[in-house]
């Protein structure tokens, strides 16, 4: 068992009925770090977190956090982790500061210390104005950051964040996005589950891809990402009327289903089947070569790595795969 993992699961499952919502789920999440725990509805997201948060029996293998069984040791995981559920658990009918400080006196501060922390914690996370408020008039992101708050009134070694930001405005995201750097840079844990791609590669330095109760991927984005292809061409062409022809040929060229962007110059094409990126490059260069050839002129080209939603597509809709 290593020390420095915050958590540690093998074969780990829950079935609800015959419905095995996780099915046998490997982690390991490295101490320090935002671990994002990427998949779509059902995948088994929340179950996971549930039980390893000790909130949900295992059905089977085994669970670890700092090294503390979930189910044998629970007390002890319970005292070093908190959870920031994917729904709310404020109460709505208490103003902002009256929540955070009834939380921080169950927790043992002393009045003056839960009122300071409150107050500290409100104003870091933009919701001073808003402290008076009943958290019912809240907005949907201003109830998000109070939740985080809640969670975070004793710093936690782990947090479990879960779909922080699921219905938040890009603007809402970012504030979230930036509570959550934070915690992170006073070395807690982060065990993070997003829907958005986006999400995980700001935030996460490790991603488990989850889909239907089981990891079907692991790794850093950069693996994650490599695993899928090894770029993908975007090009921008001088004339408009040669796109049709320029598609025609890149498709031969790379084998590959090439895509019309939305700009009329301009064209997009994942560069398959190399497993390095000079490989790619080298494949890239004699399409443009062939272009060229045909008299296509490229005024802008670039090859880039696959996002990451490219590659959770690819992932979980096995069909979406060029074969
Ligand atoms: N308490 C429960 N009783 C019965 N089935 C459940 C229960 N909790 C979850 N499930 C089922 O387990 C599966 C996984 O659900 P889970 O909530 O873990 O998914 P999720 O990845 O968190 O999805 P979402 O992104 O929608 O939150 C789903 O099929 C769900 O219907
Ligand atoms: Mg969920």
């Amino acid at each position: 068992m290593s020390t420095e993992l915050a958590i540690e699961t093998t074969g780990l499952v829950k079935v609800f009925g015959d419905n095995r919502a996780v099915d046998g789920i490997d982690l390991a999440v490295p101490k320090g770090t935002v671990y994002g725990v990427l998949g779509p509805n059902g995948a088994g997201k929340t179950t996971a977190v549930r039980m390893l948060a000790t909130l949900l029996r295992p059905d089977g293998g085994s669970a670890r956090v700092f090294g503390k069984d979930v189910v044998k040791d629970a007390d002890a995981v319970r005292s070093r982790v908190s959870l920031t559920g994917q729904y709310a658990s404020v109460d709505e009918d208490l103003t902002g500061t009256e929540n955070l400080v009834l939380l921080a006196r169950l927790l043992g501060h002393s009045r003056p210390a839960a009122r300071n922390r409150a107050e500290q914690l409100l104003d870091g996370f933009g919701l001073s104005e808003a402290a008076g408020r009943q958290v019912k008039n809240y907005s949907g992101g201003m109830r998000r950051r109070i939740d985080i708050a809640a969670s975070i009134l004793n710093t936690p070694d782990l947090l479990f964040l879960d779909e922080p930001t699921t219905g938040l405005d890009p603007r809402s995201r970012n504030q979230v996005w930036d509570i959550v750097r934070a915690v992170v840079a006073h070395g807690t844990t982060v065990l993070l589950t997003t829907q958005y791609l986006d999400e995980a590669d700001q935030l996460a330095s490790r991603i488990a891809v989850i889909d239907q109760g089981k990891v079907i991927a692991e790794g850093t984005k950069g693996e994650l990402k490599a695993s899928v292809g090894a770029g993908t061409v975007h090009l921008r062409l001088r004339d408009a009327d040669q796109r049709a022809e320029a598609q025609k040929v890149l498709a031969i060229a790379l084998n590959a289903e090439v895509q019309l962007d939305a700009d009329p110059v301009a064209l997009t094409a994942r560069v398959d089947g190399q497993s390095t990126e000079q490989g790619a490059a080298e494949h890239a260069g004699r399409a443009l070569a062939e272009l060229a050839r045909c008299g296509i002129t490229v005024d802008n080209f670039s090859l880039g790595q696959p996002s990451l939603d490219e590659v959770f597509l690819a992932l979980t809709d096995k069909k979406g795969v060029a074969a």
